[in-house]
């Protein structure tokens, strides 16, 4: 059972494009008047701009920011916040910058505002890491949280594309790391879920326009989302050897962990394999450790600690201090699997993909090089979705045995007249998914709805005024409809197909003792665009469901039944054909229709009358009239 302790770390966030100027406001917030700014040489321009925000407020810059924190750094700029008589710190740049400002805060208790410049993360953590003769030492406590952090997506356009993405793949550490520590929680989970999406969505982007500040926007929102994971669940081994390659052999940060991630999931993938499912999903590939590692090689980022500088001689000495006071991790710590972890490491070599996910690339690869690249393409994510699909849900034999049953008796049962796979099609919204992505991205024109199985190809052309109802009982409708272009103009000449059901519901197809089609025809819009016709009120009536469909349905306590509608089909040179259909106003199963086919737009009052009828005809009692007008997309509108 999920057990887990959990400390939210409250820190004040301003989160946009060109924040930095509401540093003043924030500093002033915490109630800082004497502002002491701790940034690097690298970074004179942005705290100029910062001073400048600041005005007065500004007293002093150290600009000798080091990494890892050294305690003679922290010492230096100490003197200088009490010369200068600082009352509040704020930290500008990575997570070098932000842990000095950490150092100060914790020995004099004033408030930092940090302004973070990459996506280290730190600025969200009570973690304080130092080092002093050589060694790290590492604290927690609640006074080290910055009390406010103003993220800026400006101010990272400049972050080089090799540092976004070392940045990035360290941020995407805490998430990874987070997902299967002892405290992981559904909160951290969801921050980290959510992070490892953005951070791997926005890097290639990033590395492909480093100056798109959506993409930055996506990878600081990442970042921030990470740090919060860091100081909510806590570390394992991934971070225990960044630690030790950073702090006892001089790695530099961010390229450690962007090496040592991959091969760390490998490693705990055997004993998280719920995390590394979710990770997986998360990133968008079959496996997450070789996911991760593809999407570094990719972006061009280190895949080696040889390239890094670590000699091949120093990996005992690492592993050994790795497994010597390890951090809490899903898989047993164990000197010679780290040290194999490390190894792989060094030489930079993919790590092994899990079973599944080889034979996911594998059938991928199979599909790749067909000649038409959008064959290959919807086969090769196909073949991913399915995979991910069964991985996910963890599907037995059994259960597939059960599908493929399904869809045998699905194809079994199609015949010219009764189309089983469109009704699947229908009953699970994919036919609505593609007609909205198809037919519904002109906001001028009449949205679309699915064609269903029911529409005949040439049906019967009739005059304006017609009576289509065949004589079939029902009350009387009379539609009154105009076409017309995006502009209201009139199209005359369309050719409009109707089709509906009769008042119990079925179709004349579904009716053999019928002689002839019947409710439904073919009219033409005349000079006006307008189209006349009587037929008869169509009624809710379900789908067809004496078949596996309809079993499906039963399974899943839905009902068959299609609000009531009437079904129209628009053709006219130079436009769109519009395939849709109008719903009855009032009539049920509008918020229920079992194809998802129902829009707002497309709801129309069917009027009540018991007076004359609009062309003379006779009616004893009520009768109903339908007015609408279709406005059609220019045949080149996508
Ligand atoms: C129809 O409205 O005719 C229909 C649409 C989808 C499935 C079944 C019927
Ligand atoms: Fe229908």
């Amino acid at each position: 059972m999920l057990s887990f302790e959990y400390t939210a770390h409250p820190a004040r966030v301003v989160f946009g494009a060109g924040t930095l100027t509401r540093l003043r406001a924030e500093v002033e917030r915490v109630g800082g008047t004497r502002a002491l700014i701790l940034t690097t040489p690298e970074l004179a321009a942005v705290a100029d701009r910062a001073a400048g925000v600041l005005g007065p407020l500004a007293v002093a810059r150290f600009d000798g920011v080091a990494t890892h924190t050294p305690v003679e750094v922290t010492e230096r700029a100490l003197a200088v916040a009490r010369e200068h008589g600082a009352d509040c710190l704020v930290s500008i740049g990575g997570g070098s910058s932000t842990g000095l400002g950490k150092a100060l805060a914790d020995r004099t208790g004033l408030p930092q505002v940090a302004v973070p410049t990459t996506y280290a993360g730190s600025e969200m953590t009570p973690v304080l890491g130092e080092t002093a003769g050589g060694a790290k030492t590492t604290r927690s406590s609640p006074a080290i949280v910055p009390k406010a952090v103003v993220y800026d997506v400006e101010l990272t356009l400049g972050l080089p594309v090799a540092l976004s993405v070392t940045s990035g793949v360290n941020a995407l550490a805490h998430a990874v790391e987070a997902l299967y520590a002892p405290q992981a929680n559904p909160v951290v989970d969801t921050y980290a879920l959510r992070a490892v999406a953005l951070i791997a969505r926005a890097l290639p982007r990033i590395a492909a326009r480093p100056g798109d500040l959506d993409a930055r926007a996506d990878a600081l929102t990442g970042a921030w989302l990470a740090g919060m994971c860091l100081g909510g669940a806590g570390m394992g081994l991934h971070h225990k050897l960044c630690h030790v390659l950073g702090g006892s052999f001089g790695l530099p940060h961010a390229e450690t962990h962007t090496v040592v991630l991959p091969h760390a999931m490998a490693y705990n993938a055997p004993a998280a394999p719920d995390a590394m499912r979710r990770i997986a999903v998360a990133l968008g590939t079959p496996d997450a450790p070789t996911g991760v590692y593809d999407l570094v090689q990719e972006l061009g980022g280190p895949t080696s600690l040889a390239t890094l500088g670590l000699a091949e001689a120093d990996l005992p000495a690492a592993a050994a201090r790795a497994t010597a006071r390890p951090y809490p991790n899903p898989r047993e710590v164990t000197s010679a699997g780290v040290h194999s972890l490390l190894e792989d490491a060094w030489r930079g070599g993919r790590p092994t993909a899990s079973a599944t996910a080889r034979l996911t690339e594998q059938v991928v690869a199979s599909f790749a090089k067909a000649p038409d690249q959008r064959v290959a393409d919807l086969l090769g994510s196909l073949v991913r979705h399915l995979h991910a699909y069964v991985r996910e849900n963890d599907v037995t034999e059994a259960e597939w045995r059960t599908a493929i049953d399904f869809l045998t008796r699905t194809g079994q049962l199609c015949t010219p007249t009764r189309q089983e796979f469109i009704l699947l099609s229908d009953t699970l919204g994919v036919s609505s998914v593609v007609d909205v992505l198809t037919n519904s991205r002109t906001p001028d024109t009449t949205p679309s709805a699915v064609l269903g199985p029911f529409y005949l190809d040439g049906p019967p052309e009739v005059a304006h005024g017609a009576d289509i109802s065949g004589g079939l009982p029902g009350v009387p409708l009379w539609t009154d409809v105009r076409i017309t272009d995006p502009d209201g103009g009139p199209v005359p000449g369309a050719a409009v197909d109707v089709w509906q059901s009769n008042q119990d519901g079925f179709y004349d197809v579904q009716l053999p003792d019928l002689e002839g089609p019947v409710l439904r025809a073919r009219l033409r819009s005349d000079e006006d665009g307008r189209i006349t016709f009587w037929s008869i009120l169509p009624s809710e009536y379900p789908i067809p469901d004496d078949g596996p469909v309809g079993q499906l349905l039963r399974a899943a306590g839905r009902h068959p039944f299609r609000a009531p509608h009437l079904h129209f089909m628009i053709s006219a040179p130079g436009f769109r054909r519009l395939v849709t259909q109008l719903f009855v106003a009032g009539g049920r199963y509008l918020d229920s229709d079992t194809v998802f086919g129902v829009k707002d737009e497309l709801i129309v009052d069917f009027t009540a009358h018991d007076g004359p009828t609009p062309d003379g005809r006779e009616i004893d009692g009520e009768w109903r009239s339908l007015e609408f007008t279709f406005h059609l997309g220019a045949s080149d509108a996508r």
